[in-house]
């Protein structure tokens, strides 16, 4: 069969549709409610209240194709699979079943006819060869080894390899058990085996059995319900099945690479890979609708990062002029019908990028001369000059790096960041941490604030009208922070209107209820869905404060209002054009 990445997608949900999972839609790329992190980077994130144990409206087996950014390896792509957008296929047992179903299930799907196919021959498994936190997991080997794996291509890694999560500090985690396929290539030596990176072995899915619950003391306990989580990379499995060597000869790219090809007058592949990558990751960050924008804080700088990065990449290959928007054409071409939020935010996506690469132009053009000029008089550009071309100018750090390897000289990095943190309140390392950090904390603090948010966006609407709508939100153990649309600052009587207002709805003691019904009915009801959804057809969670308040959201909430304490406005400010910020408090 010549397999396409929309065809494997359709088989995926499909084949775990006949085992009785709901499909259910991709989660924004930003998380919503998550301090911890600035990006989903796997299906997990927004799933976490329900691996713990909260109920999910759509059952306790869900699959899904979930949008993921991963920047932890921005500096390994270019090679034949890194990317820092990708989708990553799931199936998902909520405390239902647990390995002897997720393993059978995973063999049928990759060996069956009716699915993909494959050779079970040229499968090899590893499994957790455990430590002292958990046991080895032989449960697992022998499920392998009853559907035909042969003990020889059953391997047993530490937790380095065989164990997912949590992806911060603390939450649910587990043992898990990888699948790799052999691509026929000879071995790179004796010691050549799955998870080797000569490109002999293929990895194309991980079953994870999320039944621990990493804590703050670094222990672990079980959790109240064993829980599946599997991910299979979407562009990766696509390359496979059509025997392609990278991810950047599939459907999914050819058209973006051909067109970088088509711009350049020199041929890198490495480039055109970055490239391709990073304005995909752009342009699908841009759609998300939450207003982000390239800066030099959190989401922004990542954004930037990967646009400036993009551009650079272009002037290598000798590209001309702006050229952004000519890329993003093609991927809204190949994404836009099956994300239409994409097709939808499209001028935006290009007129966000057009005015980067202007003020990039600027930031390259003074910040190239200086470097010039530092280089000739001392012959090596230290960490404190990049620091100052990156403030003077914007010249980012990468950039430096990138052009005095080009001359043979390496700049001393932890100089750099140790400069930047005596200037920055935010600095690019706190950024980097929060991709590896915590997950969803519900503490009775956030808790509170995510009540607290609702009432806050009711009051909003009621004091400055209906046009108000969610942008994003994220609270932390300290504060609540929401971004929403209104074209003007908001006043200082206007702020104590909404604080006012929300401190009412506080004292009077109004009951919190959760109803669950499908996204139409919703919406029927009045209830706020401030969200785009590719399968609008399953059930939500809807909160109501009666006379106040009806929001689709996943929670949790306090049962009364009364609970949230005192509720104080910190701060207003603006984060894009039409869009506000609001940080608060509850005391
Ligand atoms: N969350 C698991 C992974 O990313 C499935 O591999």
């Amino acid at each position: 069969m010549n397999w396409n990445a929309r065809e494997l997608e359709k088989k995926f949900f499909d084949f775990f549709n006949e085992k009785k999972h709901a499909i259910i839609p991709s989660a924004s790329l930003i998380p919503e409610n998550d301090p911890t992190v600035l990006f989903t980077t796997a299906g997990m994130h927004p799933l976490v209240p329900y691996l713990m144990g909260q109920s999910h409206p759509e059952g306790k087996r869900l699959v899904n194709n979930q949008k993921c950014i991963r920047t932890n390896d921005i500096e390994e792509v270019g090679d034949p699979s890194h990317l820092t957008f990708f989708f990553m296929m799931g199936n998902w047992s909520l405390g239902d079943y647990f390995k002897k179903e997720a393993i059978e299930w995973s063999f049928e799907f990759l060996t069956s006819k009716k699915w993909l196919g494959l050779d079970k021959n040229k499968i090899s498994v590893t499994c957790f060869e455990g430590d002292s936190d958990a046991p080895k997991d032989e449960e697992s080997a022998g499920i392998w080894e009853s559907v035909g794996i042969p003990k020889e291509r059953i391997y047993f890694f530490p937790k380095k390899d065989n164990w997912w999560g949590p992806a911060g500090k603390t939450g649910p985690c587990g043992p898990d058990t990888e699948m790799f396929y052999d691509t026929g290539k000879e071995a790179c030596g004796k010691n050549c085996k799955p998870g080797c990176g000569c490109g002999k072995y293929f990895e194309i899915w991980n079953d994870v059995f999320m039944q621990y619950n990493k804590k703050e003391d670094e222990s672990f306990e079980s959790l109240k319900q064993q829980n599946v989580d599997t991910g299979m990379g979407l562009e990766r499995t696509t390359a496979m099945l059509q025997g392609k060597q990278t991810v950047f000869e599939t459907e999914l790219f050819k058209p973006i690479m051909d067109k970088i090809a088509e711009l350049g007058k020199n041929d890198s592949e490495k480039s055109k890979r970055i490239i391709a990558d990073h304005l995909r990751s752009a342009c699908f960050i841009l759609a998300e609708g939450k207003g982000i924008v390239p800066s030099n804080v959190e989401h922004g700088y990542v954004l930037r990062r990967l646009i400036r990065r993009s551009i650079r990449h272009g002037r290598l290959l000798g590209i001309e002029g702006k050229f952004c928007r000519k890329i993003a054409g093609i991927i809204v071409e190949i994404y836009g019908e099956d994300w239409p939020d994409l097709k939808k935010d499209s001028e935006l996506v290009y007129l966000e990028l057009d005015r980067e690469e202007d003020r990039f132009s600027k930031v390259i053009a003074k910040g190239l001369n200086r470097f010039e000029r530092l280089f000739k008089e001392k012959g090596k550009i230290s960490g404190e000059d990049a620091f100052l071309l990156y403030q003077s100018f914007g010249f980012p750090i990468e950039m430096s790096i990138e052009l005095a390897e080009e001359k043979g000289v390496k700049i001393d990095k932890k100089v750099f960041e140790i400069e930047f943190q005596k200037h920055q309140d935010l600095s690019r390392k706190s950024t980097e941490g929060k991709f590896k950090s915590g997950l969803q904390d519900n503490s009775e603090q956030t808790v509170r604030m995510h009540t607290a948010t609702h009432l806050l966006h009711a009051a909003l609407r009621k004091v400055l009208g209906d046009h108000v709508q969610q942008k994003g939100s994220n609270i932390t153990p300290e504060r609540l922070r929401f971004d929403f649309s209104n074209p003007e600052k908001v006043s200082k009587e206007q702020l104590e209107q909404v604080e006012k207002l929300v401190n009412k709805q506080i004292k009077a003691g109004k009951e919190v209820r959760r109803e669950e019904m499908t996204l139409e009915e919703a919406k029927k009801s009045g209830a706020l869905a401030f969200f785009g959804t590719k399968y609008d057809t399953g059930k939500v969670s809807v909160y109501s404060i009666k006379g106040v308040s009806k929001e689709v959201c996943a929670g949790p909430h306090v049962k009364n209002t009364k609970e949230i304490g005192n509720f104080r406005i910190k701060k207003e400010e603006s984060v894009s054009a039409g869009v506000r910020r609001i940080k608060a408090v509850v005391e």
